[in-house]
């Protein structure tokens, strides 16, 4: 017996779908994203089966990756990008997405056939762009929206590389919602994966990002992408970090850094040069030695310390978690004998990095204590360690590359957890409990140690 046509309710931010409207969606707790949508037709067709494959038997030519001629990006996506698969890159608007993926067309289209499929801008305003970047000649651009256009052009022409720009203003007819609407970019984003499968064509996907930072449409998308990946960066400064948030193919540690100027974005192959110099005695101040996938970087920590009269003090963190912090704050209290009860606590990451790694703590607690004691942290002096909730410091991973990383910035000494190895030109203080590392990293500490 068929079925009348039944509509079906989706929201737009977690892809939730019901057959009855909600006022809030029960899969994200958001309020009025469910909207109403066309059910998708449900025909049940035979279709043949096919013969199984050994892994032995499957032809790998195809692995072979491509670099993007961008060293940032290749590093973020693990190596170069692999072909036929689908990249989402994701961020706030204007952050620079069309400005990195038309420089990686321009370097590709030299040696392969590229093309930049845009929705958002016209071909004349792309041109604009590529003049000011400089030398996109090669690069082929198509401006459509009609999603059937698009892989069918992309069938016919088999470019090597093609960028969306973005996947939010693709269009299939057949669906009746809006573009941008959850089924419109489920079902271009699906189409875009067979096409890419069949042809072998590296598709890089632009996605816009909701107001908490995930790229907009369901997660079902990023379900379907071989490669999610967040550009981010502080509007008002110049740096940019890109980052893997999934990689099929790749690990999702390395960042990538950028510098936004006039003649587009600069990769930064040394970024601890920007990020990790403190100026001499100033209070409040630490350079924590990180790890971002396999490089380490160096980055300035700022805490300040302020009396208030909140019974709830504040912690507030940019470039930390926040829950970190609050462990931070906690263990300095305890352990330290920092007396932070009565202290609002601001801690901020230089170049608006942020830090997932444990291995900061230790530069995190030296900040904090440097400023709730207004006592500097001894010049020259760079930190690494985790912290542990009983205040003894645990050994942070691969420390030979960030004693390294210490040397090549000129750093002379560096606080770091005891069986920490040494090295000739580097004076590694070791510290067992994070009070004894606050004791021998702050100047003129101790007076104070009670
Ligand atoms: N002449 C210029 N000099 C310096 N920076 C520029 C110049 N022109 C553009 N920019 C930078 O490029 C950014 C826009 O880049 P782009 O268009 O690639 O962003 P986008 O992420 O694609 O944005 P959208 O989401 O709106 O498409 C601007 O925010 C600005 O910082
Ligand atoms: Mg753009």
């Amino acid at each position: 017996m068929a079925k009348a046509a039944q509509s079906l309710f989706a929201c737009s931010e977690c892809g939730y779908s019901s057959g009855r409207w909600f006022g809030r969606c029960p899969g994200c707790g958001e309020f009025g994203t469910l909207v109403e949508e066309a059910a998708p037709a449900t025909g049940r067709a035979t279709a043949p089966s096919r013969p199984l494959l050994r892994l032995v038997d499957v032809d790998v030519e195809e692995a072979e990756r491509i670099p993007t001629g961008v060293p940032e990006l290749d590093r973020v996506l693990g190596g170069g990008l692999v072909p036929a698969s689908l990249v989402l890159v994701g961020g706030e608007p204007g952050v620079g997405k069309s400005t990195l993926l038309l420089m990686a067309l321009r370097a590709m289209s030299t040696e392969r056939r590229v093309l930049l499929v845009t929705g958002e801008e016209s071909s004349a305003q792309v041109s604009l762009r590529a003049a000011r970047l400089g030398g996109a000649a090669a690069v082929e651009v198509l401006a459509e929206t009609e999603l059937e256009t698009v892989c069918a052009t992309l069938e016919r022409e088999r470019p090597e590389v093609c960028v969306i720009d973005s996947v939010q203003t693709l269009y299939a007819a057949e669906l009746g919602s809006a573009p941008g609407s959850v089924a419109q970019v489920r079902e271009a984003a699906a189409r875009l994966l067979r096409v890419a499968k069949e042809s072998g064509i590296a598709i890089f996907l632009v996605g816009h990002v909701t107001k908490d930072g995930a790229v907009a449409g369901p997660r079902v998308l990023e379900h379907l992408v071989d490669c999610v990946l967040q550009f981010e960066g502080d509007r008002y400064r110049a740096h940019r970090i890109l980052r893997a948030a999934k990689n099929r193919f790749g690990s999702t540690n390395e960042i990538g850094v950028f510098e936004m100027t006039g003649a587009g974005l600069v990769g930064v192959p040394d970024p601890s040069e920007l990020f990790g110099h403190s100026e001499a005695g100033e209070v409040g101040a630490a350079v924590a030695c990180t790890l971002e996938g396999t490089r380490p970087i160096l980055l300035e920590i700022q805490a300040l310390v302020a009396p208030t009269d909140l019974a709830m003090p504040r912690r507030v963190a940019t470039g930390v978690d926040p829950k970190r912090l609050a462990m931070i704050v906690a263990v300095l209290a305890r352990h330290a004998r920092l007396a932070l009860g009565s202290a609002d606590v601001f801690v901020n990451v230089a170049g608006g990095v942020r830090i997932d790694e444990p291995g900061a703590d230790l530069a995190i607690a030296l900040a904090i204590a440097s400023a709730a004691r207004g006592v500097a942290v001894k010049e020259g002096l760079a930190a690494f360690g985790e912290l542990g909730l009983t205040g003894r410091l645990r050994p942070a991973t691969q420390a030979e590359r960030r004693l390294e990383e210490c040397v090549k910035l000129g750093f002379g000494s560096v606080l770091a957890p005891k069986g920490t190895p040494s090295r000739p030109t580097l004076a590694v203080a070791e510290a067992e409990t994070v009070r004894e590392a606050v004791r021998s990293g702050l100047e003129a500490a101790g007076s104070d140690d009670r």
